[in-house]
Order: C-alpha cells, then structure tokens, then sequence
C-alpha cells in the first residue's frame, strides 16, 4: 500500500510504503535511524540490522542525504517525537542517489542558503514557514467565500499607478510605457461597484530601494474592496478576517508552528476587536517615549511602530493618519480635512505594518481636486474618474500584505524565508 508520511497515522501496525528523500541520518553497528521526508512530513524509519537484508541494511548505513527512495515498514506509534509515529523499516528501494547535497545539517550563512534557496526549501524549517503560509492562503480564501465576497483578478500590467510613482517597475507594452501592478485597487473599486463585496489574491511589485526585513520587491496582497462599508465597518471586517486566518493557523499548524518554536501564547491572545490609537494619540505617545525624531506629518518608521505596538499584545490599528502622507484615493475625515479616514494595522512583537487601508473618496469634485493635486492625468486614469460619476457610493478596503503576516505568525524574523523564491534589491535568483 503506498501512502504519504501525513496519512501514516491512518496505518498504525500496517505495511506501507511511502515516496521519500533521505533528511538526515544516524547509525550505528546494528541500527540506523533515518530521518525521512516526503513532501507532506518529515518521520523517522528504524532500520535494525536483524531484521533486514544484507543489502537493505548496507542501503540504509551508507545512503547519503537526500537519497530518494520507495521505503518499506510498518507504522509504529513513537511517544517520544512530536509527530507521533515512526516506520519500523523491512525494504528500501534506491531511486536515485544524491552525493554531496551542499545543505549539510551543520550551520550555513543566510548567503550561502539564499543562493541554494531551490535547495533549503526542503529543510525542515523552510518547509514549515511554507504550510503556514498555505494555511494562511487557505484560511483567506475560506472567510471571504463564506463572507459573500467575490474574487476579482486585477492586471498586472498596468498604466497606472495606484500608490506613488517612485516605486514603479517600468516595461514597455508595445510602445507605449508600462508598470507591474503596485496594487489592484482602483480596478477592485470598479469590481466593487459591479459585485458589492470582492477581494483579490495576487502579486505585486515595488521596486523599493528598502534593503529591511519587511520589504521584498514581489509580494503576495489580499486586497478586498467593500461596497456601501464605510471606515468603522471596514476595521471590524478587518479584524474578524485576521483573527479568523490566526485561529486557522492555530488549529491547522500545530506541528509546524512546534518546528518553528513559536510562541503559542501570544497567538492564542489575538481575536477581534484589536485597539484602535488615532495618529494624533500615537505621536503623543511616541514623544512621551521620548522618541525626539518625530512631529506631527511625519510619516511612522519600524522602531516607531515596534514602539506602539508594544503598549499593546494584540494587533493595533493606527487610525486617521495626514492626508499629506497617503495616497490620493483617501477619503478626508468629515470633521477635519487635514487628515484622512484610514488604517494601518501593526502586528504585535515589532512584525510592523501588515494592512493598509482606508475609505475610498465616492466624491466626483473632490477626486477632481486629487487629480491635479497629483498631477494624474491621461487614458490610464480617466477610467477611475467615471465611477465617481456613475451613481458613486461610500466604499471602503486594505490590502494584507501574505508575506509580513507569514513572517508574524511563523515567528520568522525576515520576510525573504515567508516566500517561495523571494525577490530582493539584490536578488533576483533562484
Ligand atoms: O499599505 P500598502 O502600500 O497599501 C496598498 O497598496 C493599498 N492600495 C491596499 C488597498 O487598500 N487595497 O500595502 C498594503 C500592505 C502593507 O500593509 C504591507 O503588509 C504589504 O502590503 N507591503 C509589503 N510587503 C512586503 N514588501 C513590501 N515592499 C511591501 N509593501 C507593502
Ligand atoms: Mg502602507
């Protein structure tokens, strides 16, 4: 029977035979423990001497790491691992050997292992930094389907720039200029007005010249867009959202989240509602702390929002930042046009800004004023001026940035390990 080492539970005292690479290995004259891993787990197989082949046992003592294999035995409970089970091994057949895998379980610089990343994506800690984050894409999708929303697909190329031309990667379209999406929202908007309640799930590109552990080049947004939702109702659907992808991640990664060494306790904590400190309060706050950097109008750097995060153990949205410091799309708050109705939310334990989001302005004349504000003009963007005309309603959404929120709930402190193959200032392979 072949079977995967995530289903051995299923065959407690049975044969099985699984698809396996060797991960590491310890033997002595008459036993060798090998640590194996399939792609679903990592589990041990006990080869003893007595009970094997000539050959099988000779197999086993010699294989080098990353060997692949068809590998024989019976499931056996094992009390003493975190997985709980482990093969009692009666044949292994090669399938093809490795020599000199160049990822040895000795310490390796984080150089050496990004260079190597088609490689280290198999180690046990990269492999566990990656369920969480297909936890977290799996949890996403769950809310928002059973919410009602829509998943809409933005461009990826574009002629228009949602958030700030400094961080635009240009590319030419047939003569004419070009970007990489920095963020679908302003196409979501019009999803917006023709689905109610959407969302999107998809890459997008900054080509920053931030070299920090919160920055990579091409990251992973959710972005959904509410009809008829304004500001307040905007950061309660926020909040329900991230609690609900942390109790996933809680339920669903109980192994992993043990591979990783995560504190439980300071996830277990966080469930809606989250704090809310209005800009205003948070500058106070950070003089009060004695932070001499800062005024009111500046914009919040990481020791800034480390500093407010930790006054709080959960989440917290920073609300109604300067209109002077946001993007033109923001809609004035009623009371006071020198600032605008929106939020970051800063994750706890100085993981930093993982949303950012905001009421959208449903007000032809004053998106008008933006516009040249701004200096946005041309095909690109006259588009996005006609749903301000064509019966505009208050409309509200943020975008969750996947790779920052991996890189909180696996406890990982740089976001180049939350992504597959991550696109940095200086890297651009594997
Ligand atoms: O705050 P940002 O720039 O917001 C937007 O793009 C809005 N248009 C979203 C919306 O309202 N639909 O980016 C949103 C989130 C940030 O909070 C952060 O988590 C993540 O995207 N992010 C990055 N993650 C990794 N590397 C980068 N360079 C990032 N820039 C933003
Ligand atoms: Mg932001």
């Amino acid at each position: 029977m072949k079977t995967t080492i995530s289903q051995a539970a299923k065959f407690v005292d049975k044969t099985v035979t699984i698809g396996a690479w060797l991960a590491n290995k310890r033997s002595s004259g008459k036993i060798a423990f090998l640590q194996l891993r399939d792609g679903t787990g990592f589990m041990q197989g006990v080869v003893v001497k007595s009970d094997v082949s000539e050959e099988t046992f000779e197999l086993a003592k010699n294989m080098h790491q990353e060997t692949s294999m068809y590998i024989t035995g019976t499931i056996v409970e094992d009390t003493r691992s975190p997985f709980g089970y482990e093969m009692q091994v009666s044949d292994i057949e090669l399938i093809h050997e490795s020599i000199d895998y160049p990822i040895t379980p000795k310490e390796h610089g984080t150089e050496f292992l990004m260079d190597h990343r088609h490689l280290w994506l198999r180690s046990k800690k990269q492999h566990a930094v990656m369920k969480v984050r297909n936890e977290i894409i799996r949890s996403t999708y769950q809310f928002f389907n059973e919410s009602g929303f829509v998943k809409i697909d933005p461009p990826i190329l574009t002629g228009s720039s949602a958030e700030g031309t400094t961080e635009l990667f240009h590319t030419e379209y047939f003569g004419e200029e070009a970007y990489l999406s920095q963020s679908g929202q302003l196409y979501l908007e019009a999803a917006a007005m023709a689905f109610g309640k959407v969302f999107s799930f998809g890459p997008t590109f900054r080509a920053e010249k931030s070299k920090t552990r919160r920055h990579l080049i091409e990251f992973w947004m959710i972005e959904p867009e509410m009809a008829f939702v304004d500001h307040e109702e905007s950061l309660e659907i926020q909040e329900q959202y991230v609690s609900f992808v942390v109790q996933s991640v809680l339920e669903n990664c109980k192994l992993e989240l043990n591979i990783l060494d995560r504190d439980l306790s300071k996830l277990e904590k966080i469930k809606a509602p989250f704090p809310r400190i209005t800009y205003d309060d948070a500058v106070a706050l950070l003089i009060e702390q004695g932070f001499t950097d800062i005024k009111w109008g500046d914009d919040f750097g990481a020791p800034h929002e480390t500093a407010i995060a930790e006054k709080f153990d959960m989440p917290v949205f920073i609300t109604n930042y300067p209109a002077e410091i946001k993007a033109f799309y923001m809609k004035p708050h009623p009371d006071r046009s020198d600032v605008v109705l929106c939020a970051d939310l800063i994750a706890p334990e100085g993981y930093g800004e993982i949303i950012g989001g905001s009421q959208r302005i449903d007000d032809l004349k004053l998106m008008k004023e933006r516009y040249e504000q701004h200096n946005l003009t041309g095909p690109a963007y006259e588009w996005y001026l006609e749903l301000q005309k064509y019966g505009s309603v208050p409309h509200s959404g943020f975008g969750l940035g996947l790779e920052r929120t991996v890189a909180w709930l696996s406890g990982v402190d740089h976001v180049r390990e939350t992504i597959p193959f991550p696109r940095l200032i200086n890297r651009l392979y594997p």
